[in-house]
């Protein structure tokens, strides 16, 4: 099944949009449906492309079936959405986060992904080139874009866990766009996976000169920022009143990812956000309701609370709401 007969969108015009008008399309991972829904559900109210991204350990959790096809479902979700709220519609790419095989971006480009990460940060330059540039040449024979990596973050991220940051080189980056083809490069200049990634008391820095180092030497190029979430305090708080034992920690500033979104970068990944405010109205709505057993109550509340983060990130973070439009009409020409 091609994406085009279920409705996504490669991220090419997205990107070119976004490089234009100096914002981020969101990025944010999904697992379930109540995630889903809140994420389309916050992207139509704010009027912002979205990016449904889906990694190993989602497709391992949903099954592979099942998760591309609430994947499907999502772009009718929007649909009705939209028409029932009276907006217009969004654009959407289905894209695998992490993909670390050949053969998985394969799977995923025959069941309908619109875009790819192969991610072979953990392996020498040369072999990460060589796989990057397989898959590249096999997902543009169906117009499907690709996302590589290059530098390696800290924190955790699907089985691999890496304690240190090892920085994007700028130095590398033409070399590694040239030889591989690849339409976005995720690039580490400071942030990680989790939400554990930094100690209360610590100095979150993006290395933004890192960044436009990176600019100067691959001018108007699509850059993507994994390991973006801001770790909401007001969330981790909600856990450990009701009963978790979260140990403090704090994300990456939004001030600092508001002002990326307006540089070279044109995606901004949000995964651990998404959870920490899921469990949190999890925990809350149980243990006042200790009686509650429908999932629609519990899960109801969280979200709401979710659709409400994800329109927030668009309009205060990623200067992504109101974009939608724009990208529409492009993709018309
Ligand atoms: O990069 C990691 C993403 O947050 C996905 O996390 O592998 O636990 O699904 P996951
Ligand atoms: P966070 O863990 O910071 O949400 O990052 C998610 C991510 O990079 C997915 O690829
Ligand atoms: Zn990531």
């Amino acid at each position: 099944m091609h994406y085009t007969e279920l409705g996504f969108v490669n991220s090419k015009v997205m990107f070119e949009v976004a490089v234009k008008d100096k914002f981020a399309v969101p990025a944010f991972n999904f697992n379930n449906m109540e995630q889903i829904q809140a994420i389309v559900m916050g992207c139509v109210e704010a009027q912002s492309p979205v990016i449904l991204q889906v990694s190993k350990g989602a497709r391992a959790y949903a099954n592979p079936v099942l998760l591309s096809w609430m994947g499907r479902g999502a772009v009718e979700m929007m649909k009705s959405y939209a028409k029932e709220k009276g907006l217009g519609e969004i654009p959407m790419v289905l894209h695998l986060d992490h993909g670390d095989t050949f053969e998985t971006c394969k799977e995923c480009i025959e069941s309908g992904f619109s875009s790819v990460m192969i991610d072979g940060s953990h392996h020498s330059f040369d072999d990460n080139i060589n796989l990057s540039k397989k898959v590249v040449e096999y997902a543009h024979q169906f117009d499907v874009t690709v996302e590589g990596e290059l530098g390696v973050l800290a924190g955790v991220e699907d089985d691999v866990v890496a304690e240190d940051h090892v920085y994007t080189q700028p130095a590398e980056v033409q070399e590694f766009v040239s030889r591989t083809g690849v339409d976005s490069l995720a690039i580490a200049i400071g942030t990680s996976h989790g939400a554990f990634k930094f100690k209360p008391g610590q100095k979150p820095q993006i290395r933004m000169d890192i960044l436009k180092e990176i600019e100067l030497k691959i001018p108007g190029f699509p850059i993507v920022l994994h390991g973006s979430s801001s770790v909401p305090q007001d969330a981790v708080a909600m856990i450990n009143k009701y009963g978790g034992k979260l140990e403090d920690s704090i994300g990456i500033p939004e001030g600092q990812l508001f002002e990326a979104a307006h540089s070279a970068v044109c995606k901004i990944n949000i995964d651990s956000d998404s959870r920490l405010v899921l469990t949190a109205h999890l925990r809350r709505v149980l243990a006042e309701n200790p009686a509650e057993f429908d999932p629609r109550k519990y899960l109801g509340p969280a979200r709401d609370a979710m659709t409400a983060m994800y329109k927030e990130k668009c309009e205060k973070v990623l200067n992504s709401a109101g974009k939608a439009p724009a990208i529409m009409a492009a993709l018309k020409k």
